[in-house]
Order: structure tokens, then sequence, then C-alpha cells
């Protein structure tokens, strides 16, 4: 495209379109390509060519070396110590819907892109400065999201090719990315491993984390998930040094997947800590409350609202930990041993912003709008009912509108952020429209509420009256007519994780059984305790259905996820939903109990809701590694724990 180098396999090299997808898939076979100089590519962080250099380029924001107090010192003085070290397969995020652009052109050269992104408002920005042009001649257009788990964050190849052709043929066009495309169209989770070492003291008090991490990169960009950031807050700890190497190997430039950074940091931690916790024969549950923060070690703020203990307990009752053997391989079902376990789980608030517009029409319709994202995980139910609740009017009666850059800006469905800045932005605009309404009848001449204390009005079932004489009153949709109005409308901006003096997180705990028979090297897991505190719940079921499908791709992640290249050509040899194996039902347990902690969080801002869609995947892969450990009393560090590697 840009020019005749090829960096990594399924790079695009040629855009073949048609009027049908059976003459463009069949043309494009007929494109010849001539290789003039071939190399040998770097394909994996464990290949003998592959090169670890400090991460300069691009995307490296979060990747400086971090450095709190001396954990080097700490860790040579420390009592106890564990040094180990933990891989991670190169994942892919693989949404059930495939990424598909639709680029429409029309004569101003205003340009329409409907597109599976997770955020049209950044989309829009990042369209127009590739393209150009000015942001208010591109619409990104997206009601529903299949699924996007952060491959969809950003816009990637195709979207662009989409527009540039479209534009050279002067006609809408479709272009639709495949399950093998996909494996190099929209990032990945890097291939990584992580060398981690606690100090400790003989009672199980950590008093040094050492970390490094190691990962795969793309050639153009040094895109590492910052795993540093969860160890830093985790546990009270007062030292700790992370920093990052990565490996410029020959694949697509990888990308935020679900709880980037927190999920494997959270797995190399959680693992060891369990370690540390069988090494002194202190209960793993109790290791992890004797190392509890009360404040964030990493900033010495104090945290939002920190509701973790009540979890550990709750969750403890929910499995029945305190029934569970002591000592490993102590539990048999015929073939299979039994085992539990346990991970912390928590999440970052990032704040944002969010713009909403609300409008009261004639008809008593409330029509909020904001130009978010619904992934499947319920955002037009939440802003709905956010709007419904602040407004004071029936769910049936609110119209919200989403996924359309023309509509107010807002937060990106990303980094856990859109529940919460949404709600906020819808809860600003309908008390903004609320005061805006009272204001305007008070000011009415005509209006039997003429004169009125703004605070003594009431607007309730379509009628505006006065609080303490409501035979004042007139009905909504009158005093609209009377002034040849058909709705009044007011916008507002909600302020989501704003706070400066606190440390924002959502906290939770895993706890599993699993069954593992060794000769088989299969694991299965028997039960799910997940118990979270995420502020305010908006919604239980949808809350609930997020927790379970995090959970689900985590037990994905821990069991079989595992992206397998050929190391002499970077080629992927398992791009297909057949052999890229994600769990389905019959890899997740029936038994899944998901509970939330009631958690007031007066500081987060908005409706009080902090973030939970990645939350529930972190820690994960952990709990499943300690139950294995537990059941058959061998620790595993390399995810995925295939059969192969589970099999004694
Ligand atoms: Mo998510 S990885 O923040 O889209």
């Amino acid at each position: 495209m840009q020019n005749g180098e090829i960096r990594y396999s399924l790079q695009p090299i040629a855009l073949v379109i048609a009027e049908t997808l059976e003459a463009a898939t069949y043309a494009a076979t007929l494109v010849k390509p001539t290789y003039f100089k071939t190399g040998s590519p770097v394909a994996s962080i464990h290949a003998s060519n592959a090169k670890l250099v400090e991460p300069t380029r691009p995307h490296n924001g979060e990747l400086k070396p971090v450095l709190r107090g001396d954990a080097k010192a700490a860790f040579a003085s420390a009592p106890v110590k564990i040094t180990e070290t933990y891989t991670h397969a190169m994942n892919h995020h693989n949404a059930m819907e495939m990424p598909a652009t639709i680029a429409v052109w029309e004569a101003d050269d205003h340009l329409t892109l409907y597109d599976t992104v997770q955020g049209v408002s950044t989309a829009q920005g990042t369209v127009a400065a590739i393209l150009g042009l000015p942001a208010e001649k591109v619409r990104i257009v997206n009601k529903y999201l299949g699924g996007g788990f952060g491959s969809k964050g950003a816009i990637w190849a195709a979207s662009i090719l989409t527009a540039l052709a479209s534009k050279a043929v002067g006609r809408p066009l479709k272009v639709a990315v495949s399950r093998e495309q996909y494996f190099a169209s929209n990032g990945l989770r890097d291939e990584q491993k992580q060398i981690i070492s606690l100090g400790a003291t003989k009672e199980g008090k950590l008093l040094s984390i050492v970390h490094e991490k190691q990962s795969a990169t793309s050639v153009t960009d040094d895109y590492a998930e910052a795993n540093g950031n969860i160890l830093n807050m985790l546990y009270a700890c007062p030292a700790f040094e992370t920093k990052y190497r990565v490996v410029r190997a020959n694949i697509i430039t990888p990308t935020f997947m679900r709880a980037p950074g927190e999920m494997p940091g959270c797995f190399a931690i959680e693992c060891a800590l369990d370690d540390l916790a069988y090494k002194l024969k202190i209960d793993p549950l109790e290791i992890r409350r004797i190392n509890h923060a009360d404040t964030d070690p990493s900033n010495g703020k104090p945290f939002s609202s920190k509701s973790l203990l009540q979890c550990y307990t709750r969750g403890a009752e929910l499995i029945g930990w305190k029934d569970r053997p002591k000592t490993n391989r102590a539990t048999r079902d015929g073939n299979w041993l039994v085992g539990w376990g346990i991970s912390t789980a928590s999440y970052p608030v990032h704040s944002n912003q969010g713009n909403a517009r609300a409008r009261y029409f004639l008809d008593g319709t409330l029509g909020v709008s904001s130009a978010a994202t619904d992934l499947g995980t319920g955002t037009y139910t939440i802003c709905t009912q956010t709007a419904s609740e602040t407004f004071g009017v029936p769910m049936d009666k609110v119209k919200f509108e989403l996924g359309d850059s023309s509509l107010p800006t807002t937060a990106i469905s990303g980094g856990s952020m859109a529940a919460g800045s949404t709600t906020a932005a819808v809860h600003a605009a309908c008390v903004a429209l609320m005061t805006k309404i009272k204001k305007y009848v008070v000011a009415d001449e005509k209006s039997p509420l003429h004169g009125a204390n703004t605070d003594d009005v009431v607007l309730k079932d379509e009628i505006l009256s006065l609080k303490n004489d409501p035979s004042k009153s007139e009905k909504y949709s009158e005093m609209l007519q009377r002034n040849k109005q058909t709705n009044i409308e007011a916008n507002g901006e909600g302020k989501y994780g704003a706070s400066k003096e606190h440390s924002m997180h959502s906290f939770g705990v895993h706890y599993c059984k699993v069954k593992v028979d060794e000769a088989l090297g299969i694991v299965r897991v028997e039960k799910w305790v997940g118990v979270h505190a995420v502020g305010r719940v908006l919604n239980e079921k949808t809350a609930r259905s997020q927790m379970i499908g995090s959970t689900a791709m985590g037990i994905g992640n821990a069991l079989s996820e595992q992206t397998e290249i050929d190391l002499r050509y970077a080629r992927y040899v398992n791009a297909n939903l057949g052999e890229y194996h994600v769990a389905v039902n019959a890899d997740t347990p029936s038994d899944i109990v998901i509970e939330f902690i009631p958690e007031e969080d007066p500081h987060v801002g908005g409706v009080g809701a902090k973030g939970m869609g990645e939350l529930g995947i972190v820690g994960v892969s952990a709990a499943i590694a300690n139950a294995i450990f537990h059941a058959t009393g061998r620790r595993l560090r390399d995810l995925p724990f295939s059969p192969d590697k589970v099999m004694a």
C-alpha cells in the first residue's frame, strides 16, 4: 500500500472489489504478488532470533520503568523469597461479529462510515485525521456491536481502505473481514513472559515486589500491556519495581484486549502469592487479607470505595472455603483430583467525561441521546433506566439513542468507562432539562405557575404544578403548544471518575472448584463464585451477565486460548474458531454464582457506578492455576493449561 514491504503475515497488500462477494473473492485469487526479497521472520519471544529491547516507540507511555522504594534491596534482605516466571500465549479477541465497514461518500466530500467500532466519537476523530478531513465531514454510525473486547477500540486498516476504495470507485462499498483475516486485522493480546519476585516476612507480609515483563510487539510500534499498574496497587507492599522489554516481531501491533495489563499482571502476582502462602503454610485467603491495602500503595491516596474484605468473606461462604482441605492432593473423586482456588480482582476507574442531550416532547416522550456504543452489554438499557429515574418518567416513555458520531460526544466503550461516563452524562442532561422546563414555565406570563419559585414547581405525569398548591397546574403539552414549541431540550456533561484525591478501583474475588484428570490432562471447572464491589450496580441482570461473560472468557484464557504461530514463516496455523478454542458452554460450569456487595462510592461521580466489564476477567486464570495446584500439587505457570501441560 504505502510501500512494498511486508512486515507480517496477512498484512493487506491489495483490496479487490466487485459487485458480489463471490466475484470479489474469486478476483482476489487472481492477484499474484511477486516477492523480490525474503528474510527470516521473528515470530515469538521464545524464538532463537528474538531480541529484547527497551520500548521507545509510540504507545509506550505506560511502559516506563516504575520504582517505588528500593525493591531489589528489600528483596535481598527479605526472610522469605519467591521468584518465578510466568508465560502467556498470544491471544486473539475473536468477537462473534467480524469487523466490517460500509463507506458512503456524498457529493460535498462528506463521508459516512457504518463501522464496527467501540466508540463512534473516537473513530470520527481518527478517520478525519487519517483522511485529512475536518471532523464535521466524517460521520460514524454503529447502533449495535457484536462484541469487541478491545479489538474494535481503534480504527484499523480495513476501515480506511474501505473509505479510500469507495471514493475511488464513486460508489458505496462494504468490506467485511474474514475470521482468518481477523487474526491480523485488529490487533491481539501480546505473547508474554513475566518474571516476578516476592519478598516477605515469615508472617506472610509482603516487603518487596520486583517484576519484569517481556512481550512481543510489532516492528512499527511498541504497544505492550502495562501489567505493572495492578502489581503496584493490589497489595500493601512498601517496595515495588517493574520494567518492560519488548521483542519487535513480525506480527500486527498488539492492542488492548479485555483488562489489558490487569489480567495478565494479576495472573503472575496471584499465582506467586499462592506459592508464598503454601510455603509459609498460611491459608491462601488469609495471606490476601494479611496484605490488604487500606490505601493505594502506588500513590498513597485513599480509595474512593473498597469492599474487598467483604467480597472475600461472602465468597468464602458461598464456595465453602473453610471446608477446603489445607493440603494439596487431598480430595479425590474417582479419576479426578479436586481442588479449590482463589484470586483477587481489581480494575481501575478510567476518568472520562461524557455528553448527552435530553428533549421532552409534547406527547410526553423523553428523547435522550449520546454517542455511546452498546457492545451487547446493555448500554441502551442502563441509559434508559437512568433517564427514567432521573427525570421521573416511565421507562417506556424514554427513547434512548446512541451509536452516531453526530450525537453528543462521549467516551468509547472501552476501559470499562461507558456505563459510568454515559449514565453520568444522561443524568446531567436530565437534571439540566428539568431545571430548564421549570424556569420556562415560571417565566411564562400565561401560565398559572408564572412567577413561582422554580423549587416549588413539580413535573409529574406530564403535568406541571405547585408543590404546596396542586390546584395551580397545567399540562406540559399545553404550555408547549401555547408557545408554539414541540419540545424543550438541554445538554449535560457528566463527570466520571474525576476525583483527584482518591484512587478509584473496582474490586472483587474469584473462587473456583476444579477437577483434574492427570492421566488425560483434562481440567473441568466445576463451580465458580465471583463476588464483586463496583459501586452502584445500575442493572443487576446486565451486570451479572457481564460478569459471567468475562469469567467465561477468563476460563478460555486459562485452559485453551492460544494463537499458534509457525516460527518459520510467522504464519498463524489456527486462525479459525475450530482450532483457536474460546470457552464454550461445555467448558464453563453451569454453577456460576455472581454476587455484588452493596457499595456506595461518593467520589467516583456520575450516578456512583464504577466500571465492571473488564473486572470479571482479572484473576480468573490465577484462580484456576491455584485450584489446579491445590488439586494436584503441581504449579502450572504457562498459559494456557492445555492437556499436554496438565498431564502428569
Ligand atoms: Mo476494552 S480492552 O477496554 O475494549
